[in-house]
């Protein structure tokens, strides 16, 4: 990862991610999970505090060491047990069918394999089991996306791999999500380009066979 990745880039993410405008849509992304849970892109553990009472477990999956340590403070308030449990979503160390639900906020940008990070939470996901997500990505504004695909070069860089332009309703529903509740918006007191997000909850396939 090199001494930027290490060092600078998880604490970066930590106070872009700890900005209280986005407090309100951790919320409403983690409000409805319930059971065993895996939370792929953990970072420095911004949604902790929303976890709610029906949660029986998180793992947490983040490859930044760093990011765990900065979780410290919000993992010792946590009213729900967190382990470390992996390091990359596009590969995760569980059985298939383990969890009830999964957690995804502002990490589907960054995964570098977005649709093989996808097909593993249905994967590990339980038939019918909830993926919660809150992300980023292409803005439904041709004017905006022009921007989008200007800036991504650069936001890549500064942003360990950060995409603008990733459609994330596309990718789930590609798949094979079936997205229950969808919110388009624009993140307020956020640019344009990188504040075009959506907010949902999309179900992981019924029957544990595989299209792809
Ligand atoms: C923009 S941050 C979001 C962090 C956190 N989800 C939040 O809402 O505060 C993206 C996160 O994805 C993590 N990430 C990058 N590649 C990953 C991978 N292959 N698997 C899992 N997480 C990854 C990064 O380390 C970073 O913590």
């Amino acid at each position: 990862m090199g001494m930027y990745g290490e060092r600078m880039l998880p604490r970066i993410v930590n106070m872009a991610c700890g900005q209280q405008d986005m407090r309100p849509l951790r919320r409403r992304a983690c409000a409805s999970l319930a059971g065993d849970v895996v939370e792929i892109g953990f970072g420095s553990g911004h949604n902790v505090p929303f976890y709610p009472p029906a949660v029986t477990q998180v793992a947490a999956i983040e490859p930044a060491g760093l990011g765990w340590k900065l979780a410290d403070k919000r993992l010792r308030a946590a009213t729900v047990p967190v382990r470390w449990s992996g390091l990359d979503g596009q590969d995760l160390p569980f059985p298939d069918g383990t969890f009830d639900a999964a957690l995804s906020t502002w990490t589907l940008c960054t995964i570098p394999d977005v649709v093989a990070a996808l097909d593993e939470l249905q994967r590990v996901l339980k038939p019918g089991g909830t993926l919660h997500f809150v992300e980023h990505g292409l803005a439904p504004d041709e004017s905006v996306r022009r921007w989008q695909r200007r800036l991504e070069p650069v936001q890549k860089v500064v942003f360990g791999g950060c995409h603008l332009t990733r459609p994330i309703a596309d990718l789930l529903t590609g798949a094979g999500f079936t997205i229950t509740e969808l919110d388009v918006f624009y993140q307020t007191r956020a640019p344009k380009f990188g504040g075009a997000s959506c907010l949902g909850i999309a179900k992981a396939r019924t029957s544990t066979a595989r299209t792809r």
